[in-house]
């Protein structure tokens, strides 16, 4: 299909974004901005520099640069304009319900506390649901790289909160941290209400994704790209409608695929998997959820039918209520009937 109109049907898509870590939205604008008025030096003199030093060979390539980044967030506001440009931006992009990810330990580490993060981020979630109608879920993930006792202190932390979050995830550094470190604290989490999601099989083999399933009991995984080469995995994640939920500009810009062509999604959903496209940080991997459509449709030369089902599965892992989905089903299902 030629790219223009490929774009415009993508831009008219009513989109869910389930894979979103909200300190890789930082646009380096952004960041110079908030480091000058908290008055902290950035080892970049400009903002080309920091474009320039976007260049990972693998996971740890990146989270050494994403961490380091976040240095700068310090006060409730520099969270709020953090997630308020996120949601503005893509606003844009006719994207009508996310699913946020924070790392709390990034910050408490640094001697911020939990409220200042959480209030500020809740604070444009809200403005957003209210002028934007962009609904919201929050996620806060567990740094799998630390130890499960400072995940729980984490949790501990989270609880005065509970009521505006929504789930709990595991992220960071996959290989040599399998998902059952973090066994009793999932427990836990989901003894307070907590749902459960988990990166697994993004760098890490497909008994990490196995291990996100039966020992951490998560409903769907991030990532989970490497499930193919483990056919009763494929059907068990069929059999259980466990959604993965994946990020092609991510896996290109880490090199978890040498290029977009290779990418599985389309294998997935022929094998019939509840498979969907996000962006996890899309300031440092150049695409946001269009950018993710369409450089997936195009090198994987998608039919309109695949991008219908990429849409609505991504309504369809959701944690919106039935009610919910099932409008969103048919405003997706009109839209491409008029396409
Ligand atoms: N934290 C932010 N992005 C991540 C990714 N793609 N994998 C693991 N941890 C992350
Ligand atoms: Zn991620």
């Amino acid at each position: 299909m030629e790219s223009t109109k490929l774009r415009t049907i993508i831009q008219g898509i009513p989109k869910v974004e389930l894979h979103l870590h909200i300190e890789g939205s930082f646009e380096p604008e952004l960041m110079f901005k908030i480091a000058k008025r908290n008055k902290i030096a950035l080892p970049y003199d400009s903002i080309e520099l920091v474009k320039a030093a976007y260049q990972f060979n693998n996971l740890q390539e990146f989270l050494d640069i994403y961490y380091a980044g976040a240095q700068v967030l310090l006060y409730e506001q520099d969270f709020f304009d953090l997630t308020w440009a996120y949601l503005t931006k893509v606003h844009s992009e006719n994207v009508v319900h996310v699913e946020v990810f924070f790392d709390p330990q990034t910050h408490t580490d640094r001697g911020v506390s939990f409220d200042v993060v959480i209030n500020g981020m809740h604070r444009a979630l809200e403005k957003a649901k209210n002028e934007l109608n962009i609904s919201y879920r929050l996620i806060m993930s567990y740094l799998r790289h630390l130890s499960e006792e400072a995940a729980f202190e984490t949790l501990e932390a989270s609880l005065p909160f509970k009521d505006i979050i929504d789930g709990v995830g595991l992220d960071s550094s996959e290989i040599g941290n399998p998902p059952s470190k973090f066994k009793k604290v999932f427990k836990a989490s989901a003894a307070h209400g907590y749902k459960l999601v988990a990166h697994a099989g993004e760098e890490g083999p497909s008994a990490y994704i196995w291990e996100a399933l039966d020992i951490l009991k998560v409903v769907r995984i991030d990532h989970g790209n490497r499930c193919l080469s483990d056919e009763a995995l494929v059907k068990r994640l069929v059999d259980d409608k466990i959604a993965l939920i994946l990020c092609p500009t991510s896996n290109v810009a880490l090199k978890v695929i040498k290029k977009m062509d290779e990418h599985p999604v389309a294998k997935m959903l022929e094998k019939g998997i509840i498979a969907t496209i996000h962006s996890d940080d899309p300031a440092y991997f150049g695409g946001y959820m269009n950018e993710n459509y369409y450089q997936t449709a195009k090198a994987l030369n998608l039919s309109i039918a695949q991008i219908q089902q990429l849409a609505l599965n991504a309504f369809q892992a959701s944690w919106l209520s039935a009610t919910e989905k099932e409008k969103w089903y048919k405003k997706v299902n009109d839209y491409f009937n008029t396409i």
